[in-house]
Order: structure tokens, then C-alpha cells, then sequence
């Protein structure tokens, strides 16, 4: 079915056609002057010492928890409202994922929860910035430093999100920015390793290019894969970033507009705003009642709506860890509950007023 409303749609144009004419003309194709000139930008924007380009935000997690040594069986703290790369990345990095319940209000990691969780395996934190939105880092850093633990943070839906005016990423040992079609800015896949330390950065730079520092050199000082990308994603890149403000902008108005036009309805809840965080809205995330009623309902006015992350101590692939289907309350509620409306630029504000028309119709004829 062809939607009216879409639940995301990538803001390209002839910024990014215009760019990528230009790396078939310069006929280099791997990382090149658009992979230096996307890394400069990401750096002075988020004020991170080190940045390095992967293939995605999977990939990504996978190689900062490598890079902070996590190693067979080490234990990390992982948010159990999170999409499924979290956990998968930490056992792929050949670690436990240790879950943990999040705040019912803000949907981050529950600060509240960690040290009950940390034992003498626990080697890391990964604080997860949900939805747009920092979680709260500084009783993290404390309960890091108390522990001697690494933070890998996963904000592969943070770019542009600060927490107390640092960008989310930069805050803990290492932290990743996923650049998949649905995110803030787009490469279509891609990400973003940040980092302040050097010796992380070093890591980096061997494990995702063949285990060597320099790519015309055929001596391999260390182990490693493949993990680059192509000047083609780059000049995307690009192109996305000059007009991040833009898309930042945009999408706010989206939400603020879904705000104004659902407010006062006791069925509807929006996403918390916590006082230490900016929201880049990645959707307009909302607990409501009856939601699967109400998905269909709009589905069949040609809304397309998505769920909330199904909790990763139910999800199959994680069987084998023994987890109870009601342990982690919030979460459990949170997926129970949980709807995400459109926000991306392709929208006009006609778009959002059907919405919430249909929105308010729906609650109207129960
Ligand atoms: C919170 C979170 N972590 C990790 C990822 C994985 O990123 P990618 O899709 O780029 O592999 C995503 C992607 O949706 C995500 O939302």
C-alpha cells in the first residue's frame, strides 16, 4: 500500500546529487576528500578529539566495545529498550549483555539500576540515547569511575543531542552515531565512531583497516577487517550536515505542532523531556491508549505508524541469557504502549493536522 503519511523519508536533493556527481568525476571511489571533509565536520560539531568513519551503527558498537578491550565473557550493562544491535554488538564483541530497565517518562537507561547489576565480570556501560534524547550521563560517569568501567555509548539516534552542552557520543570512553536512512542525517548505512582518547583511537584505526595504520602499506602490525566506507556515502554525508540545522528545525516544529494539536488528550502521552538534554525528535514518541487499535486505525487511513523497540529480554535470539518475560516492567510497558508518529522534513504540516484528526476520531467513536 502506497501511504499518505510515511513513517520516514530521507531529506536528499541536489545538495547530495551535486556532491556525488562530483566523486564520479574525481573517480575515487573509497574514502577520499568527502570522507576527510565529513569527518572534519563531525568533529568540530560535536567537539570530539577523534572520529572515524564504518559501515553502520551495528558495526560500529561493535568495534568501540572491541577498541575498550571488552573480551569472551566480560559482562556490559545495556539498556533492555533499545533496538536489538545493543545487545548483539556485545556478543559479538564475544561479551554478556546484562539488561536493564529504563525510565518510564524519558525511556533511557535507569540510572537508578546500574550498580545493583555491576559484578566483578562487568566491564562496561552502554547508555543508550533513545528516541532524540541524552540519557543522564553524570551518575553514570560517576558509577564508571567507582567500578573502573568503560561507557560505550550507543547514540545512533543522538546526532545533534547534548548532554549539559556535550554531544552525545563524546561523553563516555567511546560512542557511535548511526547514519542508517531513518536517522537524523543520512548515508543510507554509515556511522560515526567518536572518541577523546588516543589510545582508543589507535584500536580504532587498526581494527577497521586491515590492522594497519597507513592503506597503501602491505605490513599488518595488528589484527584487523575491513570496516570503511566509500566517498559516494561521504559526499551524502556532507551534503546532510551542512543542512542538519535545517532538518533539526524542521522536525521540531513537526513535534511541537503534534504537541499542540494532541494536548489535553488523557488518552496520549508524549516523551518526557529531561532538563539535561536537548531533543532532536527522531519520531514523535507517544504512550497511548489501545495502540494496536489505534495502528490499524490510522494504517487503514494510509498512516504508516511504527511500535516501540520490542524489550531485548524477549526477543529470541536472546532465549539462551534466561530471562522471565516480566522481568523489566518499563520496557514491557513501554513496547505495551508505545507509538511512533512521523516527524521526517518530507512532511507538511497539512500531513500532521490528518493525523491528529484521525488520531482524535479514533478516540472519539470508542
Ligand atoms: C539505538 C540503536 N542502536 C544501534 C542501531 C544500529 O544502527 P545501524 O542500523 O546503522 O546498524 C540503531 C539503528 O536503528 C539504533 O536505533
Amino acid at each position: 500500500m502506497a501511504y499518505r503519511v510515511t513513517q520516514i523519508e530521507p531529506y536528499v536533493g541536489q545538495e547530495e546529487l551535486n556532491n556525488l556527481i562530483k566523486v564520479i568525476e574525481n573517480k575515487w571511489l573509497t574514502e577520499g576528500p568527502f570522507s576527510k571533509e565529513f569527518l572534519s565536520i563531525i568533529k568540530e560539531f560535536t567537539g570530539s578529539k577523534h572520529a572515524l568513519l564504518t559501515n553502520n551503527g551495528t558495526l560500529a558498537l561493535y568495534l568501540a566495545l572491541k577498541a575498550v578491550g571488552i573480551k569472551a565473557d566480560d559482562e556490559v550493562i545495556v539498556p533492555d529498550f533499545t533496538f536489538n544491535a545493543s545487545g548483539s554488538s556485545v556478543v559479538f564483541a564475544g561479551g554478556k549483555p546484562v539488561f536493564i530497565d529504563v525510565d518510564e517518562s524519558t525511556f533511557n537507561i535507569d540510572v537508578e539500576k546500574i550498580e545493583g547489576l555491576i559484578t566483578p565480570r562487568t566491564k562496561a556501560i552502554m547508555p543508550v540515547h533513545v528516541y532524540g534524547q541524552s540519557a543522564d550521563m553524570d551518575p553514570i560517569l560517576k558509577l564508571a569511575k567507582k567500578h573502573q568501567l568503560k561507557i560505550v555509548e550507543d547514540a545512533a539516534q543522538g546526532y545533534g543531542v547534548f548532554y549539559k552542552g556535550s554531544h552525545t557520543g563524546t561523553i563516555g570512553d567511546v560512542g557511535t552515531i548511526s547514519f542508517f536512512a531513518d536517522k537524523t542525517v543520512t548515508t543510507g548505512e554509515g556511522a560515526v565512531i567518536l572518541t577523546n582518547s588516543d589510545a582508543v583511537y589507535d584500536n580504532l584505526r587498526y581494527l577497521r583497516n586491515q590492522g594497519r595504520l597507513s592503506s597503501g602499506s602491505f605490513i599488518h602490525e595488528e589484527m584487523g577487517m575491513n570496516f570503511r566506507v566509500t566517498d559516494l556515502q561521504s559526499a551524502v554525508g556532507v551534503a546532510q550536515l551542512k543542512k542538519f540545522r535545517n532538518i533539526e528545525k524542521i522536525k521540531s516544529n513537526h513535534l511541537s505542532t503534534y504537541k499542540e494539536l494532541l494536548e489535553g488528550m488523557p488518552e496520549i502521552e508524549f516523551q518526557k523531556k529531561a532538563e539535561y538534554s536537548n531533543i532532536v525528535p527522531f519520531r514523535a514518541s507517544i504512550k497511548v491508549k489501545d495502540p494496536s487499535q489505534l495502528m490499524s486505525y490510522l494504517d487503514d487511513r494510509g498512516i504508516q505508524i511504527r511500535g516501540f523497540f520490542y524489550p531485548l529480554h524477549r526477543q529470541p535470539c536472546f532465549n539462551y541469557l534466561g530471562y522471565n518475560e516480566n522481568d523489566f516492567p518499563v520496557t514491557n510497558k513501554l513496547n505495551a504502549t508505545g507509538l511512533c508518529l512521523p516527524v521526517h522534513c518530507g512532511l507538511s504540516k497539512d500531513d500532521i493536522l490528518y493525523v491528529c484528526d484521525m488520531i482524535k476520531e479514533f478516540y472519539a467513536q470508542k
